[in-house]
C-alpha cells in the first residue's frame, strides 16, 4: 500500500513538474500566474532595500529623520530606497508604485532597468512617471511580444484604437485627437499591412467614415469594402479622392465659421460633421512617376496631402499613411509632409536611413532599437511621438478575413458622406455558403 502510495506520489509530482514545464514554454501566461507571479513578488519584496542600495538608488534621510533615527529608535542611520506605495500583480508581470524622495528623478531608475531586471529575474523592467515624485515600475515575466494577446479591457472608443501591445505589457493605442496624422514606416514584409489591418479592424467599431488609398490595386484594402466610404486603388482615382476631402475640408472650414468655432469637436453634437480616417497603403505609389505626363497629377497629390496634413486636423479628417521609406528621395513635398506626420511607428529596416526617416527628428535614442528588429518577428515595431517617448511595440496576428467579418458586421456604421459617394467601392453581395440542399427531391414521374 505504501508503495503505492509513493508511486502516485512520485508520478503526480513528476506529471505537475511536467505540466509546469510545458506551461513556461506553451501557457506563458497561465505559468507567470501559477509560479512566476508569487516568486518574483517573494523575491521583490525580500530583496528590495538591498536592490536599490547596490544600484545606488537610495539616498540619505533628512534630517529630523536621521535624528529620529539615531536618538529615538537608537539605530544606524542608513540610506533610504524609495518608499513602495503600490504592488500589483497583472496577467503579463508585476507593477509597483513608488513614491521619489527628495534627490532622486525617474531618469535615476531608467538608468538602473537592466540591473533591476537582473535582479528580480524578470524579463524587462520599464519605468514610467505617473505623476510628479512618482513612477510605476512596469516588469513583464516573460516575452509578452512573443505571442501578442491584447489586454482585455484595451477596447475602441472615442477616436482611440487599441493597435499593438508595448514590452510592458499595456496596450499601445492609437489616439486621433491626440496625434491626427501618423507615418508608419518599414521594410517589405515588415507587418505594415498587419499594423493598418488591426487599425482598421477598431477603427470599422467606431462611427467614423474610412477612406482607403491602396495603390496596389486595392490587394489589401479591398477586402474592407464593406465598411469603406471611399476606395482608390490607382495613382489617378487617388488624386480625385483627394480633392473631393480638400473641399470637403473647405465646406467643414465653412461650417465652423458659421457656428464661430475653431474645432469640429467644439459644434454642437447635432450639427458635428463625421470624422473622416484617411489610410495610405504604400504612399510612394503616390509620389513616384514613370512618365513626365504623371506629374500634374503627382503635383496635385502632394499639394493635397500636404494641405490635409497641415489644416484638417480641425475639421476631423486624419491621415494614417504606411510606406517603405519616406525621404526627400521621394522627390518634392515628402519631407515637408513627414513634417506633418506626429505619430511615427518603424518597423524593421534594412537600412539605417530608413529609421533615420521615421524618428531621427522626434525619438533619436529609439533609431538603434528600430535597426535591430529581427526578421522572425514581423509586426514588431518602434513607436513614438513627438513628445520624445518612445516604445517598442508588435501587433497581434489578426487574419484579413476576421478584420472583413468585422466590417461586414460594422457596415451599418457608415456615415452618409455625399461627396464620397462617386468612391464607394463595390460590395459584392453575400451569396449563400454553399452546403447540402434542404429541398426534397421529388421524383418527376410522381
Ligand atoms: N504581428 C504579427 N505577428 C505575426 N505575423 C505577422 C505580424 N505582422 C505581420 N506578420 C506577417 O508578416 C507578413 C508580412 O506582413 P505585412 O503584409 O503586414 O507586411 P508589409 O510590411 O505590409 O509588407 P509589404 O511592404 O510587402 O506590403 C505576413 O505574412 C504577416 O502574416
Ligand atoms: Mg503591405
Amino acid at each position: 500500500m505504501a508503495d503505492l502510495t509513493l508511486w502516485l506520489e512520485a508520478t503526480g509530482a513528476l506529471a505537475g513538474a511536467g505540466g509546469l514545464g510545458y506551461a513556461k514554454v506553451r501557457a506563458p501566461r497561465v505559468y507567470w500566474s501559477l509560479v512566476g507571479l508569487p516568486v518574483t513578488w517573494g523575491r521583490f519584496t525580500l530583496s528590495y532595500r538591498s536592490t536599490m542600495d547596490v544600484c545606488g538608488l537610495t539616498v540619505q534621510p533628512s534630517g529630523l529623520r536621521a535624528f529620529m533615527t539615531r536618538n529615538v529608535a537608537r539605530r544606524e542611520v542608513q540610506p533610504v530606497p524609495p518608499k513602495i506605495r503600490r504592488v500589483r500583480g497583472t496577467s503579463t508581470g508585476l507593477r509597483v508604485t513608488l513614491r521619489l524622495p527628495a534627490g532622486l528623478e525617474p531618469a535615476d531608475l531608467i538608468a538602473t532597468t537592466e540591473r533591476l531586471r537582473h535582479a528580480w529575474g524578470v524579463h524587462s523592467v520599464t519605468v514610467a512617471e505617473t505623476k510628479p515624485g512618482y513612477v510605476e515600475l512596469r516588469m513583464t515575466g516573460y516575452d509578452v511580444l512573443r505571442r501578442v494577446r491584447m489586454p482585455r479591457k484595451a477596447r475602441p472608443r472615442d477616436l482611440v484604437v487599441p493597435v499593438a501591445l508595448r514590452e510592458d505589457g499595456t496596450a499601445f493605442e492609437r489616439d486621433y485627437r491626440k496625434a491626427p496624422m501618423a507615418l508608419t514606416l518599414g521594410a517589405n514584409h515588415s507587418g505594415k499591412s498587419m499594423y493598418q489591418r488591426n487599425l482598421i479592424k477598431g477603427l470599422a467599431q467606431l462611427p467614423v467614415a474610412l477612406v482607403g488609398i491602396d495603390c496596389k490595386r486595392g490587394v489589401e484594402q479591398s477586402a474592407y469594402a464593406p465598411r469603406l466610404s471611399a476606395l482608390a486603388t490607382t495613382p489617378d482615382d487617388s488624386a480625385s479622392l483627394l480633392a473631393v476631402l480638400v473641399a470637403e475640408m473647405g465646406d467643414r472650414f465653412d461650417l465652423l465659421k458659421t457656428h464661430g468655432v475653431s474645432d469640429l469637436w467644439e459644434l454642437p453634437a447635432g450639427t458635428r460633421p463625421v470624422p473622416v480616417v484617411v489610410l495610405v497603403d504604400e504612399v510612394a505609389e503616390l509620389f513616384l512617376i514613370s512618365s513626365r505626363k504623371d506629374e500634374e497629377r503627382r503635383e496635385q497629390i502632394v499639394t493635397a496631402l500636404i494641405r490635409l496634413s497641415q489644416m484638417a486636423r480641425a475639421v476631423g479628417i486624419y491621415l494614417e499613411i504606411c510606406g517603405q521609406r519616406f525621404g526627400s528621395d521621394l522627390g518634392k513635398g515628402a519631407t515637408m509632409l513627414r513634417a506633418q506626420l506626429t505619430g511615427r511607428v518603424v518597423h524593421r529596416v534594412n537600412d539605417k536611413q530608413t529609421a533615420e526617416m521615421g524618428l531621427a527628428d522626434i525619438a533619436p535614442d529609439a533609431v538603434p532599437v528600430a535597426s535591430l528588429i529581427p526578421m522572425e518577428r514581423p509586426g514588431t515595431a518602434v513607436a513614438a511621438d513627438s513628445s520624445g517617448g518612445w516604445s517598442k511595440i508588435r501587433t497581434p496576428e489578426t487574419s484579413r478575413e476576421e478584420v472583413a467579418a468585422v466590417c461586414r458586421a460594422f457596415a451599418h456604421l457608415i456615415p452618409d458622406l455625399p461627396a464620397l459617394k462617386p468612391f464607394r467601392p463595390f460590395v459584392p453581395a453575400e451569396v449563400p455558403a454553399a452546403g447540402p440542399s434542404l429541398v426534397k427531391p421529388h421524383p418527376v414521374t410522381d
